[in-house]
């Protein structure tokens, strides 16, 4: 009880002495105290302020005692009532409880016996709102989409974002291509204040510089030949929710510092405008690089680094989790084939657990959509598997430039064994053969690859493939 806030109680009493004496003992006690000298006025500050407890006289001018009672209690989270009766009124006030009063006292009372009344009421008053909060957050729970967490290192996670979701602070999320940052990003918005409001993603790797500006900021009629009409960026459709900047770190580097200034002004210009425009925006960001790399190497301002990184969330690989793969491989599997899907055999299982997944859990959601299809007769075996899973080479480093990304090449090279140099162009090669199969469908293409969008839009500026040749 101690930490809590003091209880608030309004006195309603016509008598200006008796309201007078009231309020002041109750005060000297710790309680907030307000005070109105009949019915009406005490309606009017109901609806003002949070009362956790009404001490109502009963012969009240206007609106008496009893009315106001049942007034009070149309009202949603209605304060505890105790009336304050004399002699004369004892009965009126035995009526009162039954329509749902907490106590009621007679005059003359003591002001130690008024005190205890006050504290047991505002206690239940408490515990009555703690259970609708807590029944609130059930509901907004069930609403979560589900991430399966066994391990201690996600169960951890899982506790973070439980304490900053309600926060204001803006969130930064890390870890290897895979993990489920997008996951926790929508899994914070929803628990957040912000959850009526929208949730806008922007991937910053998806798009070249000019267009990547005015995705973001918006543009005005005439910015730009062929901007006809006003466009609003979607920092502004984000206005009152969340926006998630996926890829955070692959921001250049003019736009890192029209997004520090938007942040920490909370306003910013749509490209050709002239006007500020306001926001409010709480920032959710996530990347897979190796966020000192990328400030040392000049990539990535550290002040804006400083702006995001409010508070960080970092999702380990599955590797160092394998606790999680048998949960989450029967979560998946229910998610791709419904209530009663194909059981994977026990040495299946085995290559599951013991596979080190460089591409994480969208890896094995890959591996099981594809197992489930070659499945027969309801058993996923061995040979459903792909060959790297039942089969793992030693696993070789990503061989590009991206020697700063936290994870390892998710599988892209199978050839890696042959020279340094001529890594870059199998990996090339791979990509382009890929993009020619799917008519450079990018989606498609990393799919076939089986990486995510974000890592091939990058591998495709490392190589220059951004166009069809
Ligand atoms: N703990 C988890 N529980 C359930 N599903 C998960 C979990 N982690 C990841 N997934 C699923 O795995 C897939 C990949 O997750 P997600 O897209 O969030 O990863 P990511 O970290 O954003 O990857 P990238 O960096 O490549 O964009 C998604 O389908 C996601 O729903
Ligand atoms: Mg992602």
């Amino acid at each position: 009880m101690s930490e809590q806030q003091p209880a608030r109680i309004l006195i309603a009493e016509d008598e200006a002495n008796l309201r007078l004496v009231l309020q002041k003992e109750l005060e000297r006690l710790g309680y907030r105290v307000a005070a109105a000298p009949d019915g009406e006025a005490a309606l009017r500050k109901l609806e003002e302020s949070n009362v956790d407890v009404l001490l109502c006289d009963i012969n009240m001018p206007r609106i008496d005692g009893m009315e106001l009672l049942r007034r009070v209690h149309e009202r949603p989270n209605p304060p505890e009532v105790i009336m304050l009766t004399g002699q004369a009124t004892v009965e009126t006030a035995v009526e009162a409880m039954k329509l749902g009063a907490y106590d009621y006292l007679t005059k003359p009372y003591r002001i130690t016996e008024l005190d205890v009344r006050v504290k047991q009421a505002a206690d239940k008053r408490r515990l009555r709102v703690d259970n609708v909060r807590l029944r609130e957050q059930l509901a907004r729970q069930s609403a979560l989409p589900e991430i399966v967490s066994v391990s201690e290192v996600m169960k951890e996670a899982i506790r973070l974002i439980e304490r900053v979701a309600p926060s204001e602070a803006s969130v930064l999320i890390t870890g290897e291509s895979g993990t489920g940052k997008e996951l926790v990003a929508h899994a914070i918005h929803r628990l957040s204040n912000r959850a009526d409001a929208s949730f806008v993603d922007l991937n910053c790797a998806a798009f070249q510089e000019s267009l990547l500006e005015s995705e973001l900021f918006g543009y005005e009629a005439g910015a730009f030949s062929g901007a006809k009409g006003r466009k609003l960026g979607l920092i502004e459709l984000a206005d009152g929710g969340t926006l998630f900047l996926d890829e955070v770190t692959e921001l250049p580097a003019q736009l890192q510092a029209k997004l520090l200034r938007a942040i920490e002004t909370r306003t910013f210009f749509r490209v050709g405008g002239v006007r500020k425009v306001e926001v409010n925006v709480r920032i959710v960001a996530a990347t897979n690089r190796n966020l000192d790399n990328v400030v040392n190497d000049g990539t990535f301002r550290s002040d804006l680094l400083y702006r995001i990184n409010g508070f960080q969330i970092s999702l380990a690989p599955l590797r160092e989790r394998p606790e999680d793969i048998e949960p989450l491989t029967r979560y998946l599997l229910k998610l791709i084939a419904g209530p009663h899907p194909p059981e994977l055999t026990e040495e299946a299982f085995s290559a599951l657990r013991a596979y080190n997944w460089p591409g994480n859990v969208r890896q094995l959601k890959n591996c099981l959509e594809r197992a489930v299809i070659l499945s027969n007769n309801g058993r996923i075996t061995l040979s459903e598997l792909p060959p790297e899973v039942t089969r793992p080479a030693v696993f070789i480093p990503a061989p590009v430039s991206s020697s700063d990304t936290a994870q390892p090449a998710e599988g892209v090279v199978s050839a890696a064994q042959s020279a340094p140099g001529s890594l870059r162009e199998v990996e090339r090669q791979q990509i382009l053969a890929a993009l020619e199969q799917t008519g450079w469908h990018r989606g498609k293409t990393a799919e076939i690859l089986g990486i995510s969008p974000s890592t091939l839009y990058r591998r495709l500026r490392d190589y220059e493939l951004e166009r069809r040749r």
